[in-house]
Order: structure tokens, then C-alpha cells, then sequence
């Protein structure tokens, strides 16, 4: 930053197989979102190296880690990210349709996704329209319509009341039971992660602490 390097990670070692749900826990400022956007592709690491399904994503190119991600790799964030001029169904459906899937394939699968989330009557809604809860839930949707391997989210009950917050945990349990996809999250909350097999703390940058 400027004239001053900032190490938001420094050492850190990470392994996840099919159907892991792994915590990581810490302070603000410990390195949590920098692990994930790490671990989803979208930030490269300085050094060290990252895998995923057995390839080594520091060596792709721009043009394979895009691929990497559409297909692979769902997320959830704090703030939802929903696309505010799209409608409920279309940003549920949008990872389908930009890997060119038939669009009446797409709603379709985007529908019967959103039936099992809960947000089925919600589906001709623009985002700013439904509540918090429902975006989280649609924006989950969203992040696993594709049905990737990893399933990154940060913080993803950051913004819910408890009992929309205790909503979307269930459903990620479900969907790591169900279709069996490592989900990686990241919170501040012991008993969101509770809800995880394993939890890793984290410290100025270290993994302190793994059970
Ligand atoms: N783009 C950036 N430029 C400079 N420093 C950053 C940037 N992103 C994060 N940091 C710093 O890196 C450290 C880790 O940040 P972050 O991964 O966001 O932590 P957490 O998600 O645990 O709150 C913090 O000290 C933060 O200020
Ligand atoms: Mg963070």
C-alpha cells in the first residue's frame, strides 16, 4: 500500500477433500478474506503455491482461472453481490447462462433451486426488493447452481439478523450434505462456526489453530 508492503498472509497451509466444510475464525485484519479470495482464484499469492482438483493455479493463464472459477468455484459474501438490474431468477440462473446453458435450462434449474432455498415466490423480484435474508439465500442459490467443487463464503451471515442468519447456515449444511460440495467459510461468530467439521483459527496473517 503506497510506499508500505502490508502481509495480510504470512504462512499459511491448507488442504480440503470433496465435501468438507472448514471454518476459518480470527480478528478483523487476520487474513481471512485474503485466504478466500486466494483459495477462489481471484487474488494471486506472491509466493507459495495453490491447487485445485489437482491443477496448479498460479501457472493458468487469465483466460483459464475466469474458466476455473465459473466452473468450479461458487461464492457468498457478506453484502449478497447480487446484479441490482437483474431479476431474482436471472442472477440465480447467470453463472448457467454465461457457460452458455440453454436458457430454459437455465431458469429451469434456477427455479428448482430456488424452491429448495425457500425464495420460489420471490423469483420476479429485482434484489433491492427482497430482504436480506432472501438475497443471501438467492445469492446461495446462485453460488451453487453450477454445482462446483468449492463453495468459498465470507462472512456469510455478517449482514442477517439471527434467525435469517441460522436460515441461510442451515441451508449450507444441506448443501454440503447434498450435493456434497467443500464449503470454505469465513466469520467471526463461534457459533456459525460451530455448524462446520473443522475450524482454523488465524492470527496477524498465521493459521494458529486448527481442530
Ligand atoms: N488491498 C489491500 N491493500 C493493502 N492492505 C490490504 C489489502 N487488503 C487487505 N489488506 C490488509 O491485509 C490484512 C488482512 O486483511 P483481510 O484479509 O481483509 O482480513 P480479514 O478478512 O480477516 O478481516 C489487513 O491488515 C488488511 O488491512
Ligand atoms: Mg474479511
Amino acid at each position: 500500500m503506497g510506499g508500505t508492503s502490508v502481509a495480510a498472509l504470512r504462512g499459511v497451509s491448507l488442504a480440503m477433500k470433496a465435501g468438507d466444510f472448514t471454518a476459518i475464525m480470527g480478528p478483523s485484519g487476520c487474513g481471512k478474506s485474503t485466504l478466500l479470495q486466494l483459495c477462489g482464484a481471484m487474488d494471486r499469492a506472491d509466493s507459495g503455491s495453490l491447487r485445485l482438483d489437482g491443477r496448479d493455479i498460479a501457472s493458468l493463464n487469465d483466460n483459464d482461472l475466469t474458466r476455473l472459477r465459473r466452473e468450479r468455484i461458487g461464492f457468498v459474501f457478506q453484502f449478497f453481490n447480487l446484479l441490482p438490474t437483474l431479476s431474482v431468477l436471472e442472477n440465480i440462473a447467470m453463472p448457467l447462462l454465461l457457460a452458455r446453458q440453454p436458457e430454459g435450462q437455465a431458469f429451469d434449474k434456477a427455479r428448482a433451486l430456488a424452491a429448495r432455498v425457500g425464495i420460489e415466490h420471490r423469483l420476479d423480484h429485482m434484489p433491492a426488493q427482497i430482504s436480506g435474508g432472501e438475497a443471501q439465500r438467492a445469492a446461495l442459490a446462485r453460488a451453487v447452481i453450477h454445482e462446483p467443487a468449492l463453495l468459498i463464503a465470507d462472512e456469510p451471515t455478517g449482514s442477517l439478523d439471527s434467525s435469517n442468519g441460522q436460515l441461510v447456515l442451515q441451508l449450507f449444511q444441506e448443501l454440503n450434505r447434498d450435493l456434497g460440495i467443500a464449503i470454505l467459510m469465513a466469520t467471526h461468530d463461534q457459533s456459525v462456526a460451530a455448524i462446520a467439521s473443522r475450524t482454523i483459527r488465524m492470527k496477524d496473517g498465521l493459521m494458529i489453530d486448527s481442530n
